[in-house]
């Protein structure tokens, strides 16, 4: 019998918010305008080897002076929310002390047009770029970053907490601690694993210490979470061995974080794996850490598929490469990972309210004579995975939006200009953006609020 096909239509909640994100260094650029200090992404750009092609966020997409333009575009769209980040060193350009009221302004100024386009704006405060001068006094391993952190929230919530309702403290604590402390290949390029378990603590602390203050300077209506990347992780055998592999792996990437955000601990099974680089914690902490949340934030690209390994390292984990489809960061196509990893989150922590804060890929996207990309893979990449959110939603998990990473293509870290996430191709020359073929395909899930795909 021949094989027929059938359209299924997927559709979101009433209510479901349908986002774009991006995050200030990777976009903004004017890092020399209007009073802004340095930040450790300055400076990591100038280290030679560093960053690929020796890229930086000088003038990156311009978004500083292109906002407008840009909040047009997401208006065309039809996106609901937009999720960003703000600049600390243009709020304090040396991290504490004195405010530079023009940093502020400018927030000001994207806020309400947002408002005016009734997009909603998700705003993170800390997406990496560190002021410089709180590095040179130590970073994140500082104990002193802390209420440098919750002044520095306290500055932006006094005087855009009126009209920003959704507001999450940190991106991804992981990366910041790990990729930056931990193995140095972000910002501020430091290999120090107790410098990277120190730095996630404090990361934590300050969450925990700032959300009442971001509640004090709202209203009744200000949402506060923090973004995580927890990840999903396959064992690459049934071996008993290979399965606690697994379940090591989301343990440190994972429950390190999640579990004292939700329970007020750390995981016994990561400090025993460890031992050796324990965070100096003090009395009170885990209490703050363990503030209540009104939503958690998760950006998820890519699962793991680890076994045992049996040499002598600290982390008793190795690393496959199954067979499959990968994206331009070589990160695996596989959806289903974002499924299983929701319903674990639900079932360990119980969040009320979950938006996937950053979802997307990269791909090498060839912009055709007239001028379009026709990024296909990207768009089914976006179905698939928007498509397991969906499953998510129907088993339980209260996943109530979905920000796509990203609306433009942008500075992505250590990659430099290398790798395109955006569903928006900007021309890095002449700043041009285009809506790629993923922009006009998400255009049409939000208007539908879901989308019908075909089945065999
Ligand atoms: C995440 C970051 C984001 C972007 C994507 C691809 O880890 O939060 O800024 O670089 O990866």
């Amino acid at each position: 019998m021949a094989a027929t096909s059938s359209n299924q239509q997927i559709t979101f909640p009433a209510g479901f918010i349908w986002g774009a994100a991006t995050a200030a260094y990777q976009i903004e650029g004017a890092v020399e305008e209007d009073g802004r200090g340095e930040s450790i992404w300055d400076t990591f750009c100038r280290v030679p080897g560093a960053v690929a092609n020796g890229d930086n966020g000088d003038v990156a997409c311009d978004h500083y002076h292109r906002f407008q333009e840009d909040i047009d575009l997401m208006s065309s769209l039809g996106i609901q929310a937009y999720r960003f980040s703000i600049a600390w060193p243009r709020i304090l350009p040396e991290g504490i002390g004195k405010v530079n009221t023009t940093g502020l302004d400018f927030y000001d100024r994207l806020v309400d047009a947002l408002l005016a386009k009734e997009i909603v704006p998700f705003v993170t405060l800390y997406h990496w770029d560190l002021p410089q001068a709180l590095q040179d006094r130590g970073g994140w391993p500082n104990r002193e970053i802390v209420e440098a952190f919750v002044n520095y929230t306290d500055v932006v919530t006094r005087r855009l907490g009126d009209r920003i309702l959704h507001w999450s403290t940190h991106n991804e604590p992981f990366c910041i601690a790990w990729l930056g402390y931990g193995v140095g290949i972000h910002a501020p390029g430091l290999r120090d694993f107790q410098a990277a378990f120190q730095t996630a603590h404090h990361l934590l602390l300050s969450h925990g210490l700032a959300v009442p203050v971001i509640r004090t300077n709202g209203n009744s209506n200000t949402k506060v979470g923090i973004v995580v990347n927890p990840t999903w992780a396959d064992p690459v055998t049934d071996s008993p061995e290979d399965r606690a592999a697994a379940m090591t792996f989301m343990a440190f990437q994972n429950r390190w974080f999640l579990d004292p955000l939700f329970s007020g601990i750390y995981p016994d099974s990561v400090l025993a794996m460890d031992g050796q680089h324990e965070p100096r914690i003090t009395d009170g902490d885990m209490r703050a850490i363990a503030a209540p949340l009104d939503f958690l934030g998760i950006n998820y690209y890519n699962r793991a598929v680890v076994g045992a390994d049996d040499s002598d390292g600290p982390f008793p984990v190795r690393f496959y490469r199954p067979e499959g489809e990968y994206t331009e960061m070589d990160w695996e196509v596989y959806a289903p990972g974002i499924y299983n990893l929701l319903l674990w989150i639900q079932e360990q922590y119980a969040p009320t309210t979950v938006y996937i804060t950053e979802n997307g890929a990269a791909f090498r996207d060839e912009q055709s004579a007239d001028g379009k990309i026709a990024d296909y893979r990207r768009q089914v990449f976006l179905q698939d995975y928007i498509g397991q959110v969906d499953r998510a939603i129907q088993a339980g998990v209260p996943v109530r939006g979905y920000f796509v990473w990203s609306l433009l293509d942008n500075f992505e870290w250590s990659h430099g200009y290398t790798k395109r996430f955006g569903i928006t191709h900007v021309d890095f020359r002449t700043l041009e953006r285009t809506p790629k073929q993923s922009a006009e395909w998400y255009a049409q899930v939000i208007k539908q609020n879901g989308f019908s795909r075909a089945q065999s």
